[in-house]
């Protein structure tokens, strides 16, 4: 298969160009003058290509390591507002739909615009539910993992596996390809994610049960053991099931970048949801939930939290769990999550780290050097706590962030196949390296 791109484009329209908005700039190097169109608060980095000393010249580049501030993309999905605390899926609050939705319907507005009517999501659930099953050859794939292999790294190998099973993925314009290979994706990934949980205790695979919730069948994969029918908690279903919300996507994250990045080279969605994974995996991402936990372990007690605070702000190592590139206040899932922890410690009893992180957290609120850097706890900070009540092992938190991310890795990357500007994705590079110079054999090197 070779796909080609269709025109016209059908899901992100070009956005109007206002006509009096325009940045002027001065190159001082030529005393020149141009007028740069302003669309939507932005310029376009192209316009500065125009900014030349003379014809020589490759023209004036922007350069910003980490994409501080660099805008990718137009998207629909998620709206961040980092100063005022603020997180929406296609407009809706991140509030509300922690208090009034599933992550199934939350899925489904995210990959689809729209809340679903009770008929669209009938059928998005039969259809999500009915791609839960592996192919049995994944499970031998599985077992050749080492017992202690971190699960993240058998998630990352078995999406990507995913791809030579299904290879009509390759069909990425085609929309009706696309729909299935989503239906597997999230239908799928909390079946992997299981699957790797139960290798590492060496314990026989439990398979998906149509009959319970996304989540109340992710817990019967993790937790069945000899009953013939596993009833899920309804607190811990229902928790878990909010933390999917929660996590679903957060516009131009690490991930969601490496998705859309990856995606950019036309390769099927199973490549790039591994390389989003693995991008996931990192510590200073999704794998800071994981961190934190180590780090509350690590201080052990709440009077050892303010000799751990001043080795933070001596430098020698982070606050995990704290501070955002895009949230300067509280992120508000963080304040979901606080919630939702006293929830299940009702059930499971208190998980005696949590003094120490609220310890941490009421000294780091007060501190100076928190406040003037506007560092506050992050999604990942009380996530691990809740986790590791519920029964899941360190490994397994970025895995439980991982699963509900995937429907927001996804609508990102439709939406940037559907976009007519976006292309392969290739950043400049300012070179400064060697000149040109001629080989040296190795007797006549220094
Ligand atoms: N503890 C101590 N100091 C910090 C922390 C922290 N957790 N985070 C940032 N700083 C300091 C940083 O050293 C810098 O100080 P200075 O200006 O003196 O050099 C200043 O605050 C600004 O930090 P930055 O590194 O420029 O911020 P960034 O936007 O590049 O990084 C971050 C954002 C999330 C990577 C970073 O805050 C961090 O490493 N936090 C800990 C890891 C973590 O919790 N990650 C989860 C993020 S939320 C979920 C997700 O995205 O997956």
């Amino acid at each position: 298969m070779n796909p080609v791109k269709p025109a016209p484009p059908t899901a992100v329209e070009e956005a109007t160009t206002a006509g009096p908005n325009t940045l002027t700039v001065i190159d001082n190097r030529t005393g020149k003058k141009y007028e740069l169109p302003v669309t939507n608060g932005t310029i376009r980095a192209l316009d500065l290509r125009q900014i030349k000393v003379d014809g020589k010249d490759f023209g004036m580049m922007s350069y910003d390591p980490a994409f501080n501030n660099t805008a990718l993309c137009y998207s629909k999905i998620t709206y961040i507002d980092g100063d005022a605390g603020i997180l929406r899926y296609r407009g809706y609050p991140i509030e509300e739909l922690a208090e009034k939705s599933t992550y199934l319907e939350t899925a489904y507005l995210i990959l689809h615009g729209e809340l679903p009517t009770r008929e669209q999501l009938d059928e998005w659930t039969y259809h999500v539910t009915h791609h839960t099953f592996i192919h049995e050859s994944i499970k031998k794939f599985l077992d050749g993992f080492h017992y202690d292999a971190h699960p993240m790294g058998m998630m990352i190998s078995t999406i990507a596996a995913l791809s030579t099973f299904y290879p009509d993925a390759k069909d990425i314009f085609n929309e009706e390809s696309r729909r299935k290979q989503i239906y597997r994706l999230i239908g799928k990934m909390p079946t992997l994610a299981a699957f790797a949980y139960r290798h590492s205790l060496g314990m026989p695979f439990e398979y998906p049960d149509n009959d319970l919730s996304y989540a109340g069948n992710f817990l019967n994969m993790l937790f069945k053991t000899t009953e013939l029918k596993y009833h899920p908690n309804p607190t811990l279903e229902r928790a878990l099931d909010v933390l999917f919300i929660l996590h679903a996507d957060h516009e131009q994250n690490c991930s969601a970048n490496a998705m859309r990045c990856v995606g950019s080279s036309h390769v099927d969605p199973y490549s790039a949801t591994a390389a989003a994974t693995a991008a996931l995996y990192g510590p200073l991402h999704g794998g800071a939930n994981e961190e934190v936990l180590r780090m509350l372990k690590e201080i052990g007690s709440v009077s050892r939290v303010p000799d751990y605070i001043k080795r933070v702000k001596a430098g020698e190592h982070k606050l995990m769990g704290f501070g955002h590139r895009i949230y300067k206040n509280y992120d508000p899932r963080a304040r979901i999550i606080k919630r939702i922890a006293d929830e299940v410690f009702e059930v499971m009893g208190r998980n005696p780290l949590t003094e120490i992180a609220l310890e941490c957290e009421r000294i780091a609120l007060e501190d100076d050097y928190f406040v003037k850097r506007k560092l506050y706890p992050n999604v990942d900070f009380y996530s691990g706590l809740i986790y590791q009540s519920m029964g899941f092992p360190m490994t397994m938190f970025p895995v439980l962030f991982a699963i509900p991310r995937t429907s927001g890795w996804i609508a990102q990357w439709e939406e940037m196949l559907l976009d007519r500007e976006q292309k392969i994705a290739r950043p400049r590079q300012v070179y400064l390296g060697q000149e040109q110079r001629s080989y040296v054999p190795i007797e006549s090197r220094a």
